[in-house]
């Protein structure tokens, strides 16, 4: 902040740094409730106060960080530059939160004797009324039926009609989760008429799964040959959720799983092919929206394992159960991309992986693979190389439009009546 003892832009005022910052409004902004009526204030109110204010501030720049990405994220072509952005930004979401949990460490230097000296002036108060929060899982794409219900009421019924309008909004918005699912139904090498991966995918893995049922069945002790047979089974019911459009419905309805078959397959490819150069940033964002779950997870397990040491079993100020409405709160349905965890699931061993053919490989090797790819495919108007001639009028269309994608680049090239080259 060098500069800040400089002219402001009118040239006549000199930003200060206690203006910039408005620390005016913002240190002054702790007002203890045990003070009121002239009495002593109670010491630990102050740390009370400015904890849950510090959250509210890093509440308020993850939903900045949070908002940028769904920004990026909502149009038909996310340009690679802008995907390394997504990351960095969502990373530091990461860490804030890793960062908030430490904060209640700090907290906890409240011992739960110095907190009950002044508990009773909180009165209804508490975190559940926390606008923020709310919008934070709901921008990321938690659903209201999702929720666990406290004392068998909607979350919004803590808020007051305005906010309670903001968070029906932010309901209805398109979620980061939401945004996401499109982004990766649009993978290119899924589409049916193209590389078509997940055709070869399940190929393959329906031969892995039948060459290990026939060496379960050649085994000799009966007992080994059964355990055997049973894991296959459990193997073949497991791929067939994905691939199976019935069975993976019925997951959805079940509440069991959120995206799409197609995102699913789709970040699967991922997964498998991630040490392709144009997958490597893909697989970097899935890990950080696994890791946004995960530590979200720690963060509520950390708040509440700190109000059962502050509390106990008594009921919270906002009336809920307190540490079992928490605790309870600590569990899968609150995960959001926790369709991302269960691709493990679904890995093969490389030998199994589908090879990419030629132009699969290439599309998936150099971020900018169209220009370069131009540059070296001449207008040839003569019949022998039509076929290069229109790749080549193709994907000047395509690297002159921003909606371009190798998906196009694929769908494009079948169009033109030559099918694309195997491996
Ligand atoms: C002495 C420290 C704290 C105690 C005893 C405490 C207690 C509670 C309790 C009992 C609840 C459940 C709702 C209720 O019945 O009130 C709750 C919810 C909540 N608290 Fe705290 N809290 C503390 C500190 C914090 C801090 C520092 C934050 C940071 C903003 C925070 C944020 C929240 C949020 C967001 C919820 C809603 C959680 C949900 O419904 O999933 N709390 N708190």
């Amino acid at each position: 902040m060098d500069d800040l003892g400089q002219d402001s832009n009118d040239g006549k005022t000199p930003l200060r740094y206690e203006s910039y910052l408005s620390l005016s409004k913002i240190l002054t902004a702790q007002h203890l409730k045990s003070a009121e009526g002239g009495v002593t204030p109670i010491h630990d109110e102050h740390l009370f106060i400015i904890t849950h204010q510090a959250f509210e501030l890093w509440f308020k720049q993850m939903l900045y960080e949070i908002d940028s990405a769904r920004t990026i994220f909502n149009t038909d072509y996310l340009e690679e530059r802008n995907m390394l952005v997504v990351i960095s930004r969502m990373n530091r979401v990461v860490e804030i939160i890793k960062l908030l949990n430490s904060q209640f460490l700090i907290l906890e230097t409240m011992t739960s004797q110095d907190f009950f000296d002044f508990r009773d002036v909180l009165e209804s108060g508490s975190g559940f009324q926390s606008l923020q929060f709310r919008l934070l899982e709901n921008r990321l794409g938690l659903r209201a039926e999702s929720r666990i219900r406290h004392n068998g009421e909607n979350y919004i019924e803590a808020f007051t009609l305005d906010e309670q309008n903001v968070l029906y909004q932010s309901e209805k918005d398109k979620s980061l989760f939401d945004l996401v699912n499109s982004w990766l139904e649009r993978t290119p090498g899924l589409e049916p008429g193209g590389f078509d991966f997940f055709t070869k995918f399940k190929f393959s893995v329906e031969a892995m799964l039948n060459e290990a049922e026939a060496f379960a069945q050649e085994k000799e002790d009966p007992l080994v040959r059964e355990r055997e047979l049973r894991e296959n089974d459990k193997s073949k019911a497991t791929f067939n959720t994905i691939f199976d459009e019935h069975s993976h419905d019925q997951l959805v309805k079940k509440g069991e799983r959120r995206f799409s078959l197609k995102a699913i397959r789709g970040a699967l490819m991922i997964f498998l092919y991630r040490d392709e150069p144009r997958f490597h940033l893909p697989f970097q964002l899935l890990q950080c929206l696994m890791d946004i779950d995960e530590c979200l997870n720690k963060l509520r397990y950390g708040h509440a394992c700190m109000v059962q040491r502050m509390i106990g079993s008594k009921i919270g100020s906002g009336e809920s159960s307190g540490f079992q409405y928490l605790r309870s709160t600590c569990s899968e349905r609150y995960k959001i991309f926790r369709d991302l965890m269960s691709l493990s699931s679904f890995l093969v061993p490389r030998d199994r992986i589908p090879p990419l053919n030629n132009l699969m490989k290439r599309s998936l090797s150099v971020n900018d693979w169209t220009t370069e790819f131009e540059m070296k495919v001449p207008v040839q108007p003569d019949a022998d190389s039509g076929v290069l001639s229109s790749v080549s009028r193709m994907l000047r269309r395509v690297s002159s439009s921003s909606q371009g994608t190798s998906e196009d680049f694929i769908s494009s090239y079948r169009r033109a009546g030559k099918p694309e080259s195997t491996v």
